[in-house]
C-alpha cells in the first residue's frame, strides 16, 4: 500500500468562543438556594457565570462558537474535512452534535464525530484533530467543546449548582510545516468513576468534591509537567498555563508546582464558571481577545474531570 501523508505538523489557525446572554450572579443563586457569595468565591472562585435559556441547546452554542472559530480563520467552509464535538452533556444523545453543527455551519459532509471525556474533552479532541491532519485524514479540522451544564443540574443541591455553567469554545486546526501542537499526555482512573457521575436519565451530576479537589491538587501537576517535556521545552518558557476552570484553588495550586514564572494564568472562572469541555478553548479564546497572550507564545493546555480523565499538550498560539 502506498499511503499519502498529511502534513509535517499541525496548527491551530484560528479560536472562537461563546457565553449565552443570561449572567447570573452568587446573589442571585442565594435568592433560592442556601449559598452565599462569599463561600462561592473564596472556595470555588466564581463570580458570576452565563445560564442558556430553556431554548437555547449545546448545538445552538457550538454554532456560535465554531462559526466564529471558522470565520477568525479565514477558511470557506468547504476546506473542513472532519468535525469533532467535545461534550458530556447533550440532552439527546442520538445522533451526536458533531453532524448537526457542521451542516448548520455550512460544512458539507465532513467526518463527524463527538468525544465525551467530559471536562478533559477538548483536550482529547484537539488530539484527535492535530493527528488527523499529520496523518492525512484530513486537510483542516474544527473542534468544538460545548456545554450546556444547567440542565444536568439538581437546582437545589448547593454542591454542584453553585458550580458548573453554560458555554463553547472552538479552534480550527489545520496542517504546518513543523509541529505546533505537541503531543498529548492522556490518561484515566477508571476506578474514580463514581466521584463525578450523573447515574441514569433521571439522574442529575453529583461529585464527590473533596475526592476530586484532592486527586487535582496532587496528581495532575506531573501531567502538565510531562506534556512540556514531550514537547521539549521548560514550563518558563510558557506564555500561557489554561487548566481546566474547575476551581481558581485548583489552578493556582497546580501552576505553583509546575513552576510556570512567565506565564499568564487562566483564570476564566471568576466570569465563566465550570463549563467542562468548553472551559479551555473559551478561556483561550478570552485570553487571546483581550490582547494577553502573544502570537507565537506557547500555551499548556490540561483538562481533567469526570471518567476520571486527564489530558494535557502545549500548543503554539496563532
Ligand atoms: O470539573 C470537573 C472536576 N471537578 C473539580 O475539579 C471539582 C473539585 N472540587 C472542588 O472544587 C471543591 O471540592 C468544591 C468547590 C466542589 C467544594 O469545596 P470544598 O472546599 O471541598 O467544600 P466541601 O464540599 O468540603 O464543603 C465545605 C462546607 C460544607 O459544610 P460543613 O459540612 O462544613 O458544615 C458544605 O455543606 O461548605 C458547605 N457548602 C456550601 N456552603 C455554602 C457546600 N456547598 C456550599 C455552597 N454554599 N454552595
Amino acid at each position: 500500500m502506498k499511503i499519502a501523508q498529511g502534513a509535517p505538523g499541525a496548527r491551530i489557525l484560528a479560536f472562537g468562543h461563546y457565553q449565552p446572554a443570561n449572567v447570573v450572579t452568587n446573589d442571585d443563586l442565594a435568592k433560592t438556594i442556601d449559598t452565599n457569595d462569599e463561600w462561592i468565591q473564596s472556595r470555588v472562585g466564581i463570580a458570576e457565570r452565563r445560564l442558556a435559556s430553556p431554548e437555547e441547546t449545546e448545538i445552538d452554542l457550538a454554532v456560535h462558537a465554531g462559526g466564529k472559530a471558522l470565520a477568525a480563520s479565514g477558511l470557506p467552509a468547504a476546506d473542513i474535512d472532519l468535525v469533532i464535538v467535545a461534550t458530556c452533556t447533550m440532552e439527546s444523545q442520538i445522533p451526536n452534535a458533531a453532524g448537526r453543527v457542521a451542516t448548520r455551519l455550512g460544512i458539507a459532509a465532513p467526518g463527524a464525530f463527538d468525544v465525551n471525556a467530559a471536562c478533559a474533552g477538548f483536550c482529547y479532541a484537539l488530539s484527535a484533530a492535530a493527528d488527523a491532519v499529520r496523518a492525512g485524514s484530513a486537510r483542516n479540522v474544527l473542534v468544538v467543546g460545548t456545554e450546556k451544564f444547567s440542565h444536568w443540574l439538581d437546582w437545589t443541591d448547593r454542591s454542584t449548582a453553585v458550580i458548573f455553567a453554560d458555554g463553547a469554545g472552538a479552534v480550527v486546526v489545520g496542517p504546518s510545516d513543523v509541529p505546533r501542537v505537541g503531543p498529548v499526555v492522556w490518561g484515566s482512573e477508571g476506578d474514580k468513576s463514581d466521584a463525578i457521575i450523573v447515574k441514569d436519565r433521571r439522574s442529575f451530576l453529583h461529585q464527590e468534591g473533596q475526592t476530586v479537589f484532592r486527586w487535582a491538587t496532587t496528581s495532575l501537576h506531573p501531567v502538565a509537567r510531562s506534556a512540556c517535556e514531550r514537547a521539549g521545552i521548560d514550563p518558563s518558557e510558557l506564555a500561557a498555563f489554561v487548566p481546566h476552570q474547575a476551581n481558581l484553588r485548583i489552578i493556582e495550586s497546580i501552576a505553583r508546582k509546575i513552576g510556570a514564572d512567565n506565564a499568564v494564568i487562566a483564570r476564566d472562572i471568576v466570569l465563566a464558571g465550570n463549563t467542562s469541555a468548553a472551559s479551555i478553548p473559551m478561556a483561550l479564546s478570552r485570553m487571546i481577545e483581550r490582547g494577553e497572550v502573544p502570537s507565537g507564545g506557547l500555551a499548556l493546555l490540561l483538562g481533567f474531570g469526570a471518567g476520571l480523565t486527564y489530558a494535557a499538550q502545549v500548543v503554539e498560539l496563532p
